[in-house]
């Protein structure tokens, strides 16, 4: 089957088994069917965090598991959950019509309710752990269905126990979220700020910071259905305080963020950018004009060209940095 309708960078790949999963007791059976058993499994959502380099010899699994509801509420919060395959943006808009505050920071984010944990999304100052109350998931070793409390998910920058003990046989069902009935704005990221004042809301309420942030990604970001991408497609790299201290006393403009103990956050596309490569083609593969962390396919890239692309940045930023990047999306 072709894997091209269902991921966003738009290069071509194929795939020797493909099951789309529409309700949650599907799944175990279709993970014991012995038409591939032992094969590679890859478990899809809405495929924006994919770059497929080749064929896959193995089964996807697209999970499109529908369904979103208010499960309870209290004076001060309200809970929903969502099935996996609920699409992230919309799902975002719709807790916001119910009066569910807290996620309006990450409207505009492709993909998947399900996928969302696993690298626990972040956009504008707010990441999804914020908001988090808990999942289901089945272990696809033993069909057993587990809950994971926010604890238990080990949420950091990009990072979850989904990439590391739950890893390959944690298959995320349904995610649940406590929101805000209050309306609190997290509005301290610059830009937000800015579109916030450009748009002359003074006091803005979620449903404004979900309007700024939605216009400030529609300005720097491809939109996946008209330029193939993935978003960032690397990581913004923690470095330890005294590298990033020796690396400002050389370049005063180095862009940077305090992180956790000892370490220092580096923005990967002020870096990448330095290096030359904002707006820069290698074949039909490109680093986009207006982000130079943003790859994409002008049309017909092979997920070989846009991989030696992305090799050739981080050798340089290896090279005049010193910083090795870590590329964000599943490489396949
Ligand atoms: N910058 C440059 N040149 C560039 C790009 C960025 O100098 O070509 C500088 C900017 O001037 C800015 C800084 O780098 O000072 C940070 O840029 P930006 O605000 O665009 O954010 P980012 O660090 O590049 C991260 C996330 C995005 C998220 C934004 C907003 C990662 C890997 N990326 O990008 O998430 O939307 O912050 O919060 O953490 C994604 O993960 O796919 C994604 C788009």
């Amino acid at each position: 089957a072709s894997l091209t309708p269902y991921h966003t960078f738009a290069v071509a790949a194929h795939v020797r088994w493909l099951v789309h999963i529409e309700q949650d007791d599907e799944l175990w059976p279709a993970l014991n069917d012995p038409r591939w058993t032992g094969l590679p499994r890859l478990i899809l959502g809405g495929g924006s965090n994919l770059l497929p380099t080749g064929d896959f010899a193995g089964v996807v699994f697209r999970l499109c598991t529908q369904g979103k509801q208010c499960v309870a509420e209290d004076a001060a919060s309200l809970w929903v959950e969502a099935a996996a395959g609920e699409t992230w943006h919309p799902f975002v808009q719709w807790t916001l019509s119910q009066g569910g505050y807290g996620l309006e920071n990450l409207s505009l984010i492709p993909g998947t309710v399900g996928a969302a944990p696993i690298q626990n999304i972040g956009a504008y100052g707010v990441e999804l752990k914020d908001c988090f109350e808990q999942l289901t998931l089945l272990d696809a070793r033993d069909g057993s269905l587990h809950t994971l409390n926010r604890e238990q998910c080990a949420f950091g920058y990009r990072d979850s126990v989904f990439k590391h003990a739950w890893r390959e046989h944690g298959i995320v069902l349904r995610v649940r979220f406590r929101l805000n009935k209050t309306a609190t704005v997290h509005t301290g990221y610059g830009e937000l700020q800015k579109e916030l004042d450009a748009m002359q809301v003074s006091a803005p309420t979620p449903l404004d910071v979900a309007q700024a942030v939605i216009r400030v990604r529609q300005r720097k970001l491809p939109d996946p259905a008209v330029i193939g991408n993935a978003g960032s497609f690397f990581k913004n790299p923690l470095v330890p305080a005294a590298q990033a201290a020796a690396l400002l006393a050389q370049y005063p403009n180095l862009v940077h963020y305090p992180a956790t103990a000892g370490q220092v956050k580096l923005a990967a596309g002020w870096l990448i950018d330095q290096c030359g490569w904002k707006g820069r083609q290698q074949g039909a593969a490109g680093v986009y004009e207006r982000q130079a962390l943003v790859l994409v396919n002008h049309g017909g890239a092979s997920g070989g060209e846009v991989l030696a692309l992305a090799q050739a940045i981080q050798r340089d930023v290896m090279q005049r940095f010193g910083i090795a990047l870590e590329p964000e999306p599943i490489i396949l």
